[in-house]
């Protein structure tokens, strides 16, 4: 049906309106709400008439959207829909914790939960294709990027985009008048940028890329992923963009994908600047890769044209092209009605709901990560006076990093808010002072505070940049801490400081923080450090001499509120790191699943030894390693049982473990499988996630875990990129994180 609806359709077509349909534009600007901010109407209005428009992206708002469709289906000769897209990316109206915060959680439920609240908020608003989930693999903490990602494991992150593209696309079925476009990107290696500086070079071999980076986006589309966007970067000395290798070899004839392909912002343009050719030629080399869609290049529409006519592609690459986008919008249900996705009345039911709230506080309770806790200082008790001290501890905007912020209706609660809410009732105190600035350079600050991408709706504070002196402030936040019972110092990032075009060579908590921190420190008096980040920050200083230690991330609109709940134990903590944190910069890129070499040190925490791999001045571990989070309550784990030791092809060895909670609190614990390949044609990680499982125990309360390991979690791309299992002995390891684990070996045959 589809293909007889689209043959006819496209005989019709001149060669304007197909490569009109390659056309995917801005709006006007990222404008959040209806009437808002300013719009080019005019000219798109015409363009769009005129059919040189394929789609348009970055605006929300049923009734705003309804009037650009109509323009399309009155006014243009062959009526065609257009595509309405807009970078979902942790919530539609209602924000949720950034990705890396959600996938703190190790919950896969929770995740698609959060996909699917914001599918049934953004399908009814207009709404209907999701620039997310971003699945790029990233072990730099520069990057600020990383925010958006899943970590630095493509096991989890291949867990995640399943989760996200189910929640998204519930039934795999598109036409689904409540379901949305997902968009799995960037393919492929963004996460993988040289020194952590974004859009930089990407040099790897393949065999590294299949067995480390590449997971996530093949699970993504064997989850029946609707489109894929392309990467900045290049590959191969060939940006993604044009790179055929990538596009046409590996996704479209190995992974076998056949949704809508998109470059991302000016990617086709960007190609220039690579160095790769002149306009015409990266426009052909685009197409020819497979590209669908110029994301606001305008290269495809300027150029294609020429291009045609000097030979350089063809007609038929420019039909196969736009089929893929017709596809998309037939498979949307937008050619039976274009408006199905805008609904005002249903948008005023299901927008920024006290239920999504509430699932945003749920999520956010569960990403944040316990990574210090000295004598059970947390959690405090709701009668205490606190001090609540530093930069981050009143914002509320700044509560929801990276792509937030789309609502009008829900205010995101600072912490500050939070933590009044919880002890006002039980005769608590909370005083605040914000301590310091957020960063040294006051022109960069102004840069930072005021680059909000346009994203940001006005429902924060203000934040006035550098108009106090640093020793005032300072000595005010010490005149409360010294009053208090108990300091809480919020430090760290704000929410410009992390996602796109934020590498920060120095990722720790910034400078004038920092002397506020050691001031704070100086006083004796007790201190909770809540690091606000959206990227593993170096607190070498602060697990030295701070008693405890809560990451928080940014954990969306429901920040305040869920921090209180940990911080008064009212929930107990449970998040576990996705990324390794570093001891310091110079350890940068740092992660778990690393290969051995001919000289490793016995353990990570070895004495400095010359002629071995490592560090004179600092150990190989990170500060806080994979897997790692703190609760409550602690976990006993027994040695791992086998079903049996000898594994041969088509058998299933079940591997075991008892856990017992041996504190005093309920808890839940994320139960992690490791293994490693002893010996091997082509080297192997010291250690790779293979599974992992949640429980939830009373105290006293013990189980038993077990995991099912089969032939194919033993294998990996070897040198000739075979996927390959080969005969052996494996470890398996079974812990609370990458550094405690219980080990057996199986030998398979
Ligand atoms: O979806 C994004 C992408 O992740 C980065 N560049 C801009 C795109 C559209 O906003």
């Amino acid at each position: 049906n589809m293909n007889r609806f689209i043959d006819q359709l496209m005989s019709r077509m001149t060669l304007d309106e197909k490569i009109g349909q390659l056309n995917l534009c801005v709006e006007g600007g990222f404008v959040a709400g209806e009437n808002k901010g300013e719009t080019s109407a005019n000219s798109k209005e015409e363009r769009i008439a005129h059919g040189e428009i394929g789609g348009l992206f970055g605006m929300r708002g049923a009734g705003r959207i309804r009037e650009w469709q109509r323009i399309a289906v009155e006014k243009s000769r062959l009526k065609i829909p257009l595509l309405f897209g807009l970078d979902i990316i942790h919530g539609y109206d209602v924000t949720f914790p950034i990705p890396l915060a959600l996938a703190s959680t190790w919950d896969m439920e929770m995740i698609e939960k959060v996909a699917r609240v914001s599918a049934l908020e953004a399908s009814s608003d207009g709404v209907c294709w999701a620039f997310s989930p971003m699945v790029d693999i990233c072990r730099d903490a520069r990057w600020g990027r990383i925010a958006e990602s899943a970590g630095e494991d493509p096991y989890l992150g291949a867990q995640i985009a399943k989760a996200w593209v189910k929640g998204y696309q519930t039934d795999n079925n598109l036409s689904r008048r409540d379901n949305i476009m997902a968009c799995v990107k960037h393919f492929a290696l963004y996460g993988a940028a040289e020194s952590g500086r974004d859009y930089n070079t990407v040099d790897m071999s393949r065999q590294r890329a299949f067995n480390e980076y590449m997971l996530p986006y093949q699970a993504a589309i064997e989850q029946g992923v609707g489109s894929v966007m392309a990467s900045f970067n290049e590959f191969e000395g060939i940006p993604a963009t044009g790179n055929k290798y990538l596009m046409d070899e590996v996704l479209r004839k190995l992974w076998k994908f056949n949704g809508l392909l998109v470059s991302d912002y000016t990617g086709v343009m960007e190609m220039k600047n690579h160095g790769v050719g002149d306009e015409l030629t990266v426009s052909a080399l685009a197409l020819q890769a497979g590209i669908n869609m110029d994301m606001c290049s305008e290269y495809y529409s300027l150029f294609l044209k020429e291009a045609l006519h000097k030979g350089l592609i063809t007609e038929k690459d420019i039909d196969t092209n736009c089929r893929y986008v017709l596809e998309a919008k037939y498979k949307l249900g937008l050619f039976e009605d274009p408006y199905r996705y805008c609904d005002e009345n249903l948008a005023k039911k299901r927008l920024g709901k006290a239920t999504t709230v509430d699932l945003a506080r749920q999520a956010a309770q569960k990403s944040i990560v316990l990574l210090k806790n000295e004598h059970q200082l947390l959690p405090l008790q709701k009668n205490m006076h606190i001090a609540l001290i530093g930069p981050m501890g009143a914002r509320k905007n700044d509560m929801i990093g990276t792509w937030g912020g789309w609502s009008e209706i829900v205010k995101p609660i600072s912490l500050f808010e939070g933590l009044e809410a919880a002890v006002i009732p039980h005769g608590g105190s909370v005083t605040y002072a914000e301590g310091s600035w957020l960063l040294d350079d006051k022109k960069l600050e102004e840069t930072i505070v005021g680059s909000n991408m346009g994203f940001t709706t006005s429902n924060g504070n203000i934040h006035k940049v550098h108009e106090r002196e640093e020793a005032e402030m300072i000595a005010e936040a010490l005149e409360k801490a010294r009053e208090a019972d108990v300091v809480i110092a919020a430090l760290g990032e704000n929410i410009n400081m992390n996602g796109e075009g934020t590498s920060r060579s120095n990722p720790s908590i910034p400078e004038p923080q920092k002397h506020l921190l050691k001031a704070l420190f100086q006083t004796g008096k007790p201190i909770v450090l809540v690091t606000f980040t959206g990227r593993p920050l170096v607190l070498s200083w602060e697990e030295k001499h701070i008693p405890a230690i809560l990451n928080a991330w940014f954990p969306g609109v429901a920040a305040g509120n869920a921090l209180a709940d940990i911080i008064f134990g009212d929930v107990n903590p449970c998040g576990k790191l996705t990324v390794s944190f570093p001891r310091n910069v110079g350890q940068i890129p740092i992660y778990y699943n690393h290969k051995n070499t001919g000289r490793p040190v016995d353990s990570d925490f070895a004495p400095y030894v010359r002629f071995k791999s490592n560090y004179i001045d600092t150990p190989n571990a990170p500060l806080y390693p994979f897997g790692y989070g703190l609760s409550y309550t602690n976990f006993e784990y027994s040695n791992v049982t086998l079903s049996t030791n000898q594994m041969r092809k088509g058998d299933v060895v079940t591997a075991s473990i008892n856990i017992r909670n041996t504190g005093k609190r309920k808890g839940k614990e994320t139960v992690q499988l490791y293994i490693h390949d002893v010996y091997s044609t082509s080297t192997r990680p010291v250690m790779e996630l293979k599974g992992f499982k949640q429980v939830e125990l009373e105290p006293d309360e013990s189980t038993s875990v077990e995991f099912q390991i089969s032939e194919d979690m033993l294998k990996y791309y070897n040198h000739q990129l075979e996927y390959v299992c080969e005969p052996g002995d494996f470890e398996i390891m079974i812990g609370p994180d990458t550094r405690n684990v219980k080990k057996s070996v199986i030998t398979f045959k």
